[in-house]
């Protein structure tokens, strides 16, 4: 009969219908989780991630502010730090380069690369408390990491900088700027951080390169720049860095030391020793920051291990230093609804 035939093909339709909405499903949620299923990324990566200042600058002016910016970044205690020719060159104030922490000249993932990072900003940041501009982020830097002063935003040096990092994101997609975003994810710990295991670590991974005590190595004895860091003591960041949290220093040790041996995709240290190596080398005196007391002044967006109050919470500064983190991120979640990762 017509009737049935009719509800026949409806039904082959329908069920087709069905299955190609499956497979579209199936498709989406298979890129969302694994951007690379359909889209070929890594030859994107691979040009973005190897291009250099000898060979792919625009000519002209544009190419002399970038190459400006780079020299800024990669050879910071030179050109705008203790070694700087003058006195009013010196903004930073120990020996350290930005590319002692933004590995490969800022373009390494898990090294909280700038690939991308104009595109990330202006964005609201907690420890201001309101809008901050990709200026105001590297001046955080520059007084933190750097333990240095602030560059005028609209300075040669400032602008310089911008342009570089503009330059390392140009026409990077929305994944490969994702992908570039911080560091490596870490399990926020639900034990006190230990420095005698940490030591243990630090002395038999580290030391080769750091120094027994954490002084680094310079390049030569005359030049005062370093082929491998400080991390700790006069030389180092100052306590108001970031690199000065436990669990930020963690996730950047986790997917990039040993130098040369870890990466983001294939770390050496597990979480758990990348957290006591990270309290190790924070245990150590280094430069102090002035009126960290005014930073967050929402207290609630405190990250969970700046080791320096006041905090929202009444757990003690010891445990905001070592852990364990966990029942301090429980503690936000459940009164405030926050979902604190750091
Ligand atoms: C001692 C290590 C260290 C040094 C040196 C350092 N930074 Fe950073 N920088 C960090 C850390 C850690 C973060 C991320 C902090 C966080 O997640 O809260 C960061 C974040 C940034 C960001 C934001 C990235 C993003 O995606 O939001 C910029 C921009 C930046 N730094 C620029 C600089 C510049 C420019 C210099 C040199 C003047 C510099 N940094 C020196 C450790 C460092
Ligand atoms: C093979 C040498 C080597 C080893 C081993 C090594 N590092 Fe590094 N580390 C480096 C270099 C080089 C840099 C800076 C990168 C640059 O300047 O290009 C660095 C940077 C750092 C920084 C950020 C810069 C600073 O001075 O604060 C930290 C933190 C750090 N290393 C911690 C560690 C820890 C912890 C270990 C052991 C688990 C370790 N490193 C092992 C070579 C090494």
């Amino acid at each position: 009969m017509n009737v049935e035939k009719t509800i026949g093909k409806l039904a082959l339709v329908l069920s087709l219908l069905v299955f190609g909405l499956s497979v579209f499903f199936i498709l989406v949620e298979l890129v969302n989780f694994y951007p690379d299923f359909l889209i070929d990324n890594k030859n994107e990566t691979s040009f973005i991630e190897n291009k250099t200042i000898d060979e792919h600058l625009p000519a002209g002016r544009k190419g002399q502010e970038i190459k400006y910016g780079y020299l800024l970044i990669n050879q910071s205690p030179g050109y705008m730090g203790p070694q700087a020719s003058s006195e009013q060159l010196r903004y930073t104030g120990n020996n350290l380069s930005c590319t002692s922490c933004h590995l490969d000249n800022g373009t390494r993932s898990g090294a909280a690369s700038w690939v991308g990072v104009t595109k990330r900003y202006p964005k609201f940041r907690g420890r201001e408390n309101r809008v901050s501009t990709l200026e105001d982020r590297i001046n955080g830097c520059m007084e933190r990491s750097m333990d240095g002063k602030s560059l005028p935003k609209d300075s040669p040096q400032m602008e310089a900088i911008i342009s570089y990092m503009e330059w390392l994101g140009e026409g990077a997609s929305d994944y490969i700027v994702q992908k570039h975003s911080g560091f490596t994810d870490i399990e926020i710990s639900s034990y006190r951080a230990d420095t005698l295991i940490g030591k243990a670590i630090y002395e038999q991974e580290c030391a080769l390169c750091h120094g027994n005590n954490g002084e680094g190595i310079k390049i030569d004895n005359k030049n005062k720049v370093y082929q491998y860091p400080p991390l700790w003591g006069h030389d180092s960041y100052n306590n108001g860095a970031g690199m000065h949290r436990v669990l930020t220093a963690a996730a950047f040790i986790k997917g990039n030391m040993p130098f040369g041996q870890a990466t983001t995709e294939k770390p050496k240290l597990s979480d758990e020793e990348a957290i006591h190596v990270a309290a190790y080398i924070n245990k150590y005196s280094r430069p102090i920051k002035n009126n960290t007391q005014i930073d967050f002044p929402d207290r609630k967006l405190k990250p969970i291990s700046t080791p320096y109050g006041p905090w929202e919470d009444e757990f003690d500064s010891l445990q905001h230093k070592y852990g364990p983190f966990k029942p301090i991120a429980d503690y936000y979640y459940q009164q405030y609804g926050l979902k604190k990762k750091k």
